[in-house]
């Protein structure tokens, strides 16, 4: 491989575009017409593990599917490993691996360790490391003492392993994984996780789609949200606090605000911003503060006269973020 392609980004797309036409009734052929993807620049850098979040429907699978080779882009290009992914696949697809959430792409009727066997075949490994590599590869994932049991006596969590382990048989550079933990109970998706950031120390890299934030945050030193085809934002989760207005989130509760008050609030130093909700009988005041000087206090002086009035602090969460910019771009 050049050193150019070796130093340079894991991925890099340049105004990537994906359309979906499909005809919908019978008789009467309607057109439907999806932009998946509206021009998606996006840079990732090596060895880490990059986020892909954003809402059903945001374009997720979509792009991932053509990073990894499997569909084409209606216009715009992707360079993966410094490679085009549309037209250079034979030297693509050795150096990645890509695991698609669900229970499809195993065969239920033969082992664990069969299965493999199957994979490993497919993707040329060499027949005389192959045993060895699919023994390393079940202890990798944890799967060694089911690997002789049939794939249909799986449980959820083990077929998620196996289709992990198929995604890293060929010792890829690039591994992508679209919701790895979907469906798992908290404790196969903490193991999972813990795989996925073991795989990152051997130096691969991996680009991983997630709906759960607290996976993402743990997970991910970088991650883009995409929004509708589009990347609304991409950085490190502390830049992205401060994109949305802060790192500190006060709340405020009582039995309702009023106007004057939500205005006192929201005129105090460092509020960059200030939303109303309210839930039952009780009204929820939540603020984006950027300073650390704005004390609980200070807040408690603009609400006076709230015999019930409860004030909180707490760090603003990936969660918060995500939600704020993914409201932002629906408006
Ligand atoms: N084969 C297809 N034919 C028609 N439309 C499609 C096809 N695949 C995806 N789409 C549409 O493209 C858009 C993006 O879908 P995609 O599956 O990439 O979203 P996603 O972000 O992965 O969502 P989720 O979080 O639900 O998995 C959606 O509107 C979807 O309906
Ligand atoms: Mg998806």
């Amino acid at each position: 491989m050049s050193g150019l392609a070796r130093d340079g980004p894991a991925i890099e797309t340049r105004q990537l575009y994906r359309r979906f036409d499909s005809r919908k009734g019978f008789l009467f052929r309607e057109m439907t017409r999806t932009e998946a993807l509206k021009g998606v620049d996006l840079v990732v850098e090596r060895g880490a593990i990059f986020g892909l979040l954003g809402p059903n429907g945001a374009g997720k699978t979509t792009l991932t599917k053509i990073l990894s080779t499997l569909l084409l882009p209606t216009s715009g290009t992707a360079l993966v490993l410094g490679h085009d992914v549309t037209r250079e696949t034979d030297w693509l697809r050795p150096r990645m691996g890509l695991v698609l959430g669900g229970e499809r792409g195993l065969y239920n009727r033969i082992s664990g360790r069969e299965n493999l066997r199957y994979f490993a075949d497919l993707y040329g490994v060499p027949i005389a490391g192959r045993d060895a590599r699919i023994r390393e590869v079940l202890e990798r994932v944890g799967l060694t003492d089911a690997a002789d049991r049939r794939v249909e006596e799986y449980s959820r969590g083990m077929k998620q392993k196996l289709h992990i382990a198929r995604g890293i048989l060929h010792r890829p550079e690039i591994l992508f994984l679209d919701e790895p933990t979907i469906g798992l109970d908290p404790k196969s998706a903490r193991e999972t996780r813990k795989l996925i950031r073991s795989l990152v120390t051997d130096g691969v890299t991996i680009f991983l789609t997630t709906h759960y934030m607290f996976e993402a945050e743990e997970l991910c030193p970088r991650l883009a949200i995409l929004s509708k085809g589009r990347i609304v934002a991409r950085d490190t989760v502390d830049a992205l606090r401060a994109l949305v207005g802060g790192d500190r989130t006060l709340e405020a509760e009582a039995y309702g605000f009023d106007d004057r008050e939500v205005d006192a609030v929201r005129a105090l130093p460092g509020v960059s911003k200030v939303v109303t909700e309210e839930f039952g009988p009780m009204m929820r005041l939540t603020l984006r503060v950027r300073t650390g000087e704005l004390t609980l206090d200070q807040v408690r002086g603009r609400l006076p006269g709230h015999a019930e009035l409860a004030v909180r602090e707490r760090r603003t969460s990936l969660e918060d973020v995500y939600l704020d910019l993914v409201e932002e771009e629906a408006r």
